[in-house]
């Protein structure tokens, strides 16, 4: 039987006993409710039609297309393929582009499924290690030096969980040019891409790259894991191909109940997205009220960020989860030390936190 990686937040869950009230460490925007955006009448429409046969394996045609009109510039209907969840997304372009052996340079750090896969494969994930004393910078030439002729794979992750570093475009054009030099795939997990201020932030990698795949889902900027739909966005059509097969073999096709929903929230993107970024963004002024700038980075995007304590971490994670409240380690996203990942995209979570600064810094 093929051996899979346990994924060390998994791990982590699955030690605590009780489920904690208040999770400081969530990277999801704040949940919606499907009521605030779908009608009773939308939805007894949807079930007095929908046969419930198979959905289209690439996706549905009017989802993909509501996706791409919304969200994003210059891509073609056969570029865009629906999976469940990024996650799934995730495993499909491994299924589908690695072989034995094959080596893999991965940004960290990162979420765990980007630098873990089937073990007997064989996959040398490279760790390129980023780090908070210099505010999470990418080093090309570093970068660069990583990479052997055995390297197939560039994994990047912007905004990054659990960090929330981002790249501007002329970083992301500089990326693309190392890949091609050196005729990489590109993995980019966008999936908080939607959750900046300046929608000018915003870059899909796979505008500036043709073997590039990008990954968005509607968990993180949209704050609705319980709808699972991701996607992923390639110019290459070989590519594409072997990402439509790979899904043969998983999910076959992203449920018709869950793309009926997302069709219906990605045409109210500007509002749900305004409304999760807000939240973020007040958050963010909040702690910088709140916290030195040398225990956080200055928040650049995306939903979570990397704060350093001044106790021991373990001790913190005790502490709080007597009183019910949860907080993730950085070291299960590969990065030791005395850090955790603050979660922003709920305003009740960081208002906890503010209350319980002593037991993090004091
Ligand atoms: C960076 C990153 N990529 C991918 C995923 C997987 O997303 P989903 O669970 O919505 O499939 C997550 C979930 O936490 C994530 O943080």
């Amino acid at each position: 039987m093929a051996q899979l990686s346990a994924l060390a937040h998994h791990i982590f869950y699955s030690q605590i006993s009780t489920k904690p009230e208040i999770n400081l460490s969530d990277a999801c925007a704040n949940n919606l409710l499907l009521s605030d955006y779908i009608s009773q009448e939308e939805f007894n429409d949807f079930f007095s039609k929908q046969v419930m046969s198979y959905a289209d394996i690439q996706g549905d045609l009017g989802l993909r297309t509501t996706i791409l009109n919304n969200l994003y510039e210059d891509f073609n209907l056969e570029d865009i393929s629906t999976f469940s969840g990024a996650q799934e997304a995730i495993f499909a372009t491994y299924l589908a582009l690695l072989d034995k052996g094959d080596e893999v340079v991965v940004i960290t750090p990162c979420y765990q499924s980007l630098n873990h896969y089937v073990n007997d494969l064989n996959i040398n994930f490279i760790n390129f290690q980023l780090n908070f004393e210099n505010d999470w910078k990418l080093d090309f030439e570093g970068l660069e030096k990583a990479i052997s002729n055995k390297t197939k794979m560039l994994v990047i992750n912007y905004p990054n969980n659990p960090t929330g570093a981002h790249l501007n475009k002329n970083e992301v054009i500089k990326l693309a040019n190392i890949a091609s030099k050196y005729g990489l795939y590109v993995l980019s997990d966008e999936v908080s891409a939607f959750s900046t201020i300046d929608a000018g932030d915003r870059w899909c990698f796979s505008n500036y790259y043709d073997k590039a795949i990008s990954i968005s889902v509607m968990s993180k900027s949209f704050g609705a894991p319980g709808v699972r739909i991701g996607w992923s966005l390639c110019k290459d059509q070989e590519i594409n191909r072997r990402l439509k097969r790979s899904k043969t073999y998983l999910s076959i096709c992203t449920s018709r109940t869950d793309e009926f929903i997302c069709n219906k929230l990605i045409k109210k993107s500007k509002e749900i997205l305004n409304k999760n970024n807000n939240i973020i963004f007040d958050n963010v002024a909040r702690l910088n009220k709140k916290i030195p700038k040398n225990l956080w980075n200055v928040h650049n995007a995306g939903i979570v960020t990397t704060v350093k304590t001044k106790k021991e971490i373990n001790l913190i994670i005790e502490d709080l989860l007597k009183q019910d409240i949860l907080i993730l380690p950085t070291s299960v996203f590969g990065y030791e030390g005395n850090y955790f990942r603050l979660g922003l995209g709920n305003l009740k979570a960081i208002d906890c936190f503010i209350d319980n600064l002593e037991h993090f810094f004091n």
